[in-house]
């Protein structure tokens, strides 16, 4: 983890997204302190992103969870905290997927976004937080949150890959001037290794391969870039933001752009432009809402909360 950090941060990455149901607040914050300490990053460079736990949608949790990621991260703000999911379970001590004995979530039907949307804000009044923003809610959703806020949700972040394109989402964002987070944007490929072992239904996840995808590798070879780095840069060039993730330091560098003070070189996904044809062609390969691969679905009952999102088209 330290090394992953590590990389990311040498390589010009100033955008971390965690969440308190990843555990990894407190790895992330003994690295940016190690960075802060050494005086090689200052806390303004840094755009920190973390989430709302699910168990924590009534309203007065949302102070208790927050603070508790600032202090598991050392920071006294972070700039960005997301409501992670728009449905809720019942907080049951530090189990974050509370279940029946027959393995049924237990979900919380008693939430309400608006009242969750007020104690959000209340967090950027307190100082907490810079922003406020929505991970995994749909259109109807967001309006709602939108039509009801005091200060408005300024991200979305949702899963985005070139099978799965959100058109519709994106531009019904723009319009309301929400930014959009792609997450997922390489088709996240340890998705199904990483959840096998946790008993769920693997099956119900799509078997996607962008990296391998025929017209990807193309487009990569034309531009001497890695199929990686054609599928960031056809999402970025949206005007999306991207949060791919990696363990090892060639592909955090490979994902991004080297620094120019440490190696100059032409490695990054900033340096090039995908011509009107390769777009035409990646953009081709949306297939849509069946291609996504975090429904949820891999844990039993999850599509049977009043608020799970992804039962209406976008
Ligand atoms: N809001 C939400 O509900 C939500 C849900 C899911 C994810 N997220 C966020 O989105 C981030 C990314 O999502 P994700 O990890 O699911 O999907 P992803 O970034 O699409 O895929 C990550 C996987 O791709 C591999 N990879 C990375 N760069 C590569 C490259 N250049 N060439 C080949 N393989 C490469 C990584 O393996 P190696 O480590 O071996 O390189 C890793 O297994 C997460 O870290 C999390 O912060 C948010």
């Amino acid at each position: 983890m330290d090394a992953s950090i590590d990389a990311a941060l040498e390589a010009g990455y100033r955008h971390i997204d965690t969440a308190y149901l990843y555990g990894n607040e407190a790895a992330i914050g003994r690295a940016l302190k190690r960075w802060f300490d050494s005086g090689r990053l200052k806390r303004e460079d840094l755009f920190i992103v973390t989430k709302l736990p699910v168990v924590g949608y009534q309203p007065d949790r949302v102070e208790k969870y927050l603070k508790r990621s600032l202090k598991a991260l050392q920071l006294k703000y972070v700039d960005l905290y997301l409501v992670h999911q728009p449905w809720g379970l019942i907080e049951t001590g530090e189990n974050m997927l509370p279940m029946d004995e027959s393995g049924n979530l237990l979900h919380d039907t008693t939430i309400d976004h608006v009242a969750l949307w007020k104690a959000m804000e209340a967090q950027v009044d307190a100082g907490r937080t810079r922003n406020i923003g929505l991970s995994n809610f749909n259109s109807r959703q967001i309006k709602r949150v939108f039509l009801s806020a005091r200060i408005p949700p300024s991200n979305l972040q949702v899963e985005l890959h070139v099978y799965f394109q959100q058109r519709e989402l994106v531009a019904f964002c723009a319009a309301l001037d929400i930014t959009v987070c792609a997450y997922a944007p390489l088709a996240s490929p340890s998705m199904i290794p990483a959840f096998s072992p946790l008993g769920g239904d693997v099956d119900s996840i799509p078997r996607l391969s962008p990296l391998t995808e025929p017209v990807v590798v193309k487009i990569a070879e034309k531009h001497g870039k890695t199929s990686a780095q054609v599928l960031l840069r056809h999402i970025v060039q949206r005007g999306i933001s991207v949060i791919p993730k990696s363990s090892n330091p060639d592909r955090i560098r490979q994902n991004f752009q080297v620094n120019i003070r440490y190696r100059p070189s032409q490695e990054g996904i900033f340096d090039f432009n995908l011509d009107d044809e390769d777009v035409r062609q990646l953009d081709a390969l949306d297939r849509g809402s069946q291609c996504r691969l975090f429904s949820g679905n891999i844990h039993k009952g999850m599509d049977k909360h009043p608020e799970y999102s992804f039962n209406e088209p976008y």
